[in-house]
Parts: C-alpha cells; sequence; structure tokens
C-alpha cells in the first residue's frame, strides 16, 4: 500500500509521513490511530515527534517549551528545532526508514518553516537552508495537514492541558495574530505542494478524521 519514496531527494525503501497542523487540531490522536491502522495491515512502524524523539531532543524539547525562557532568541529557537530534528533524523528517521518501515513523526520542518519562518518573520531561505543540514536532504513522503480554526484549536488545546498537562507553550501563549499567520502559512504550504500535502479538515469526529485520512494515504501513498 504504501510506496517508497524514491523521488524525495534521498531514496530509502520506507515511508516518511509527517502530520501538521495547530496545537489542539489531532495531530497526537491522529497518528496513533493510524499507527494502530497500519500495524493491523502488518506494517512495522515508528512513531516520533518534533522537537523531541529522541533522549538529546527532549532536552532540547524542554528548553523550548519552558514559560520562563522568554530570553529565547528567534534564531536561538530556531537553531533548537534543528539541532533536535538533526538527532531524530539520524537516531531514529533514517535508520528506520533503511529498514523499511514507516515514519510518523508528530511535527517536521513545517512546523518550523510556519512558526518561525511566517510567525516569528525569519526567511524561508534560511529554514530551508538549515533544513538541508540537519536533514541531509530527507523530505516527507506525505504530509497529514490537520486544518482546524482558531477558536476549536484553541479550545481543544486548553481541555487536553488541563487534563493531561500536554501544553505546547511558549507557542500556546502567542496572540490570535500569531495563530492566524500560522494558519494561512500551512495552507500556503499545502497548496505550494499539493502532491506531498494532504488537507484533512480537522472539525470533524476522531473517527470520520481517522478514515479521511487512511482514505487519502490509500490514494496517494
Ligand atoms: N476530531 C476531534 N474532535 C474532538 N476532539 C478531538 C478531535 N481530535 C482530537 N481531539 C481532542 O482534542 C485534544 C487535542 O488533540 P491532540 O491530538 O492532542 O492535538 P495536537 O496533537 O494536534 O495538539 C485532545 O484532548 C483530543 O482528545
Ligand atoms: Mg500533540
Amino acid at each position: 500500500m504504501l510506496a517508497s519514496s524514491a523521488a524525495q531527494g534521498t531514496t530509502h525503501p520506507g515511508c516518511f509521513l509527517t502530520f501538521e497542523g495547530m496545537d489542539g487540531c489531532g495531530k497526537t490522536t491522529q497518528l496513533r490511530l493510524l499507527a494502530q491502522y497500519l500495524r493491523e495491515r502488518g506494517r512495522t512502524v515508528v512513531e516520533t515527534v518534533e522537537p523531541g524523539g529522541t533522549d538529546i531532543g527532549r532536552q532540547i524539547r524542554r528548553i523550548l517549551l519552558d514559560p520562563a525562557n522568554t530570553a529565547i532568541h528567534a534564531r536561538t529557537e530556531l537553531l533548537l528545532y534543528f539541532a533536535s530534528r538533526a538527532q531524530n533524523v539520524e537516531e531514529v528517521i533514517r535508520p528506520a526508514l533503511d529498514a523499511g518501515s514507516v515514519v510518523l513523526c508528530d511535527r517536521f520542518t513545517d512546523s518550523t518553516l510556519v512558526y518561525q519562518g511566517c510567525g516569528r518573520g525569519l526567511a524561508a531561505g534560511s529554514v530551508l537552508e538549515l533544513d538541508r543540514i540537519a536533514c541531509e536532504g530527507l523530505r516527507p513522503s506525505a504530509t497529514v495537514l490537520i486544518d482546524i480554526d482558531l477558536e476549536t484549536s484553541l479550545n481543544r488545546a486548553k481541555r487536553r492541558n488541563e487534563k493531561y498537562g500536554q501544553s505546547e507553550s511558549r507557542i500556546d501563549d502567542e496572540s490570535a495574530a500569531f495563530h492566524d499567520e500560522v494558519r494561512k502559512g500551512y495552507l500556503a504550504l499545502a497548496s505550494a505542494e499539493p502532491e506531498r500535502f494532504i488537507v484533512i479538515d480537522g472539525r470533524a469526529g476522531i473517527g470520520d478524521v481517522a478514515r479521511r485520512i487512511q482514505e487519502a494515504l490509500h490514494d496517494r501513498v
């Protein structure tokens, strides 16, 4: 069902799927459901997350998400995201793809493009240059963008944070205008690369969204 990504810059026999969208859109929920769905169909699936995904990455994630770190400069933040990603590519993602696994990654370079690029005004060219260094040309085979309005996103993220304390803070603390830029940025990326992006309306129920993702991957990957 899931083909290799020979035309994605560097070749490997696996399939690299990334999940993108605003905090609370349902990335983590859907990533887990897709992993379960693919495992039931005999695939070897590796789940990972950015920032994080490795011991080193989790240490970097703590710095990035700590609300006390208001002094962090936009360029420092950018480099830390790519530092986490370089480690994850080297330690987890690339070996799994070389072994023919399906890798599901919760956020990847598209997040950096929209949050640090559109949101913080850093040039897309610099972000892509760092991507080439950190990821050595590795590109997602397909990217699931769960699109959702700001209000629903914030409500869901708030409820989840109260329940589980899984805040994506400091990003959570940004203004509505920032989040609006982020949503627009994601949709612009998706229209620039329609062959890679699968855009799913995230306002439907969890089961419906899961089915749409499965169907879209059947058709496209
Ligand atoms: N389609 C959905 N409808 C209603 N609630 C949802 C839906 N998808 C996810 N949720 C809930 O919203 C919260 C945020 O989902 P989550 O998967 O953590 O989002 P993300 O990882 O994108 O931040 C969770 O409490 C989750 O159970
Ligand atoms: Mg999540």
